[in-house]
């Protein structure tokens, strides 16, 4: 028998339940990562070769998980990265990512291939609730510009373009499944063709531009006041190119493994940039965020400790929503949120700021 949402006790129970209940093409997309997938796993596994040095008798009663991304307050130090495709796992989309984070008060990145369209997702925000717009750029800028400009005036406080994407990696499970129902289920890519016969994911992203280079980046800061973050960086020379272009922040990614295989994980990328920016006093001129296989509060609480300004997570609440809508994406945010709770309580942090690269052991990363 499935198990009921009660029974979910962590993010990994909501991947099994979401594994039998979701269309097979749909689990496909949602799973997959890139050729053997070797990232994919590195993503998540990375995270223990990280070990903790706990503080002991220290006043740990009250906890604060809350912290600052881009200017705005927010209850815990994670956000909800952006996922294409929402309505292969959920009838109501992404909208329902939109209820969940208003309810944790953490904020959403919107993805340029939702399914819902982007005015509905915002229209479903609530109060002084705060978005993202993920962006991949299309070959014709006059359409981009529009959809930053629209972006902006419709209250988006950030905008992450996406740069690990010049052509779609290839993600084998996804394209054996011969996704045939994609124009019923994303909008906004500008109207292109759709191949439906290389996967959901090839099929939709034709309208991408493999000739985007820093060359381009000081045309989106002229037509945009939103901060600019690159997602998808992968190394500390690209970093330096990020500050020295003026952009507000990178995130440390590889797509959640689902773009070059064998690429290193987030969690590795942080460890060796980090350093290297305090050597040289620039850690605080850029917001260093990773993503990529956080499933625990534990994965959370050690990017932070390597400097990390927040951690994105994608598939866990994908999984969540698919299997039980609303209530599976609040229970998986307030796991998270117990956790947090306990584990800064376990090693002697009552706030984020105490959080520092003295209460991790990282001998274990290749970096060493
Ligand atoms: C993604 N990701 C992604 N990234 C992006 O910039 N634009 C996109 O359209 C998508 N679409 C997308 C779909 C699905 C199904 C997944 C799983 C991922 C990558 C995403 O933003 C993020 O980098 C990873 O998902 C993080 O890894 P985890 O948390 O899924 O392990």
């Amino acid at each position: 028998r499935m198990p009921i949402l009660e029974q979910c006790y962590n993010l990994m129970d909501f991947e099994a339940v979401a594994r039998r209940v979701m269309k097979k093409s749909a689990w496909a997309y949602y799973s997959s990562g890139a050729d053997d997938e070797i990232t994919l796993r590195e993503n998540h596994s990375a995270f223990h070769k990280i070990w903790f040095r706990p503080r002991v008798l220290v006043d740990v009663e009250r906890i604060d998980t809350s912290t600052t991304m881009l200017g705005t307050k927010v209850s815990m130090p994670f956000y909800v990265t952006a996922t294409a495709l929402g309505k292969l796992g959920n009838p109501e989309g992404e909208v329902v990512l939109t209820r969940g984070a208003k309810k944790h008060n953490v904020i959403q990145m919107i993805p340029t291939l939702a399914s819902c369209s982007f005015d509905e997702i915002v229209d479903a925000k609530e109060g002084d609730q705060v978005q993202w717009l993920q962006l991949y750029v299309n070959k014709d800028r006059a359409i981009t510009k529009r959809i930053i400009e629209h972006a902006e005036k419709r209250g988006c406080k950030g905008l992450f373009i996406t740069v690990d994407a010049p052509q779609l990696g290839r993600r084998e499970k996804d394209m054996r499944s011969k996704f045939d129902d994609v124009g019923s289920n994303v909008q906004n890519t500008g109207g292109d063709n759709v191949d439906r016969s290389q996967g959901a994911a090839r099929a939709i992203s034709s309208f991408i531009d493999p000739s985007l280079s820093w060359k381009d980046i000081p045309w989106f800061l002229s037509v945009t006041n939103m901060p600019i973050i690159l997602k998808g960086v992968q190394r500390v020379e690209d970093v330096m190119r990020a500050i020295a272009a003026g952009v507000h922040g990178v995130v440390l990614s590889n797509h959640g493994g689902r773009q070059l295989d064998t690429a290193r994980s987030g969690i590795e990328i942080l460890a060796e940039v980090m350093p290297e920016l305090r050597r040289m006093g620039l850690d605080k001129k850029i917001e260093i965020y990773i993503d990529g296989g956080v499933r625990r509060a534990t994965d959370i609480i050690k990017a932070l400790c390597l400097g990390a300004t927040g951690v994105g997570i994608g598939r866990p609440f994908l999984y969540a929503m698919s299997a039980y809508g609303l209530p599976g994406v609040d229970r998986a945010m307030q796991l998270l949120k117990d956790e947090m709770e306990m584990n800064m309580r376990l090693i002697g942090c009552s706030r984020v700021e105490e959080l520092g690269p003295d209460m991790v052991d990282t001998r274990g990363l290749s970096m060493h």
